[in-house]
């Protein structure tokens, strides 16, 4: 792709956002890959919680089953006197299934949304009126940075969902090695979406409905919004295929003809088949993760899944 300059009065380097930083980068140059993180604008989460309820998107139903079923198993694994931290918390939906059982002294969700967080917090705090609800701003991917446990509390972590998946293996290991450390005395109860069947991996990430595929477009469709880019979606296709060789699901933006693309004073030209690689979906074994888990340092004890394999809960000691 050639990248003609015209800049002038742009946007200058030093005020770029993170998105139109990163987007420029993703267009100029090779890998041509940008973070799924920038999925998630009001309308990417509206498309995501959509996705959750496809009947070809498995893990969130295969995730909240094994929860819910086994609430009770999980809550003497993790043991009483805890406190309940959940990464990338969001609408604070799953923890539902386990606080009765698990009746956390504290719960800390930690997100990135702040006000997104605070109002799912005052819902939760309606619904379950005992529960010491404090929710915690922040990017968990970067750093976990918690305030101090109380005394004689325990700390267990929460982060459904295989979120993990989308991060590369050095981002996973570095955020379980960073979790291990923060959850000493404690644990953390993860969940990892299953290798299996690649035509059941693809009919999920490929729904009839297309709106997996509205949700990876959503990413040119905020740029517009937001950028000011003027990506003209017809232009492209989502494709999404099993890698198996890296054990991913990938997606990506292809597009379909010669085109030019402007954003924020710089115009791309951008060939028929050029690929914007906008997510990995990891799928681990249940032996993989463990053995993630213990080279970041934790003592993988239990794991649960749901009668098929399709998806694992799995709790990890942090000596
Ligand atoms: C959030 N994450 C675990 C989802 C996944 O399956 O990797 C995001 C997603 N991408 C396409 N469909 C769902």
């Amino acid at each position: 792709m050639r990248n003609l300059d015209l800049a002038g009065g742009g946007i200058t380097e030093r005020a770029e956002t993170g998105f139109l930083r990163d987007l420029r980068l993703a267009l100029s140059k090779p890998p041509h890959a940008i973070s799924p993180k920038y999925f998630y604008d009001a309308c990417g989460s509206r498309l995501f919680d959509q996705i959750c309820d496809l009947p070809e998107y498995y893990p969130t139903r295969t995730e909240w089953g094994i929860l819910s079923d086994r609430a009770a198993e999980i809550a003497a694994a993790t043991g009483p006197n805890i406190e309940l931290i959940e990464f990338g918390a969001g609408s604070l939906s799953k923890v539902r299934l386990l606080l009765n059982e698990l009746r956390p002294r504290r719960y800390l969700p930690f997100d990135i949304s702040t006000e997104h967080l605070h109002r799912a917090a005052q819902g939760l705090k309606a619904e379950f009126p005992w529960l010491n609800v404090e929710p915690v701003a922040g990017d968990y991917t970067t750093s976990v940075d918690l305030p101090p446990a109380q005394s004689g509390a325990r700390r267990v972590g929460f982060f459904p969902g295989s979120t993990i998946g989308n991060f590369s293996p050095r981002e996973a290991l570095d955020f379980l090695r960073r979790a291990a450390q923060e959850l000493r005395g404690g644990g953390l109860l993860i969940g990892a979406d299953l290798l299996k069947d690649p035509a059941v991996l693809h009919a999920a990430y490929n729904d009839s409905k297309g709106v997996t595929a509205e949700f990876n477009k959503n990413l040119l469709a905020r740029a517009n919004r937001e950028l000011g880019a003027d990506f003209d979606l017809s232009q492209w296709w989502h494709s999404a295929f099993f890698n198996p060789a890296l054990s991913r699901i990938e997606m990506h933006l292809i597009s379909r003809s010669d085109q030019r693309v402007n954003l924020a004073g710089t115009t791309f030209e951008v060939a028929e088949g050029f690929s914007l690689h906008t997510e990995n979906s990891y799928k681990y074994s249940i032996e993989g993760l463990q053995a993630l888990a213990a080279l970041a340092g934790f003592q993988p004890d239990k794991v649960w899944t749901d009668e098929r394999n399709f998806f694992s809960v799995h709790w990890l000691v942090a000596p």
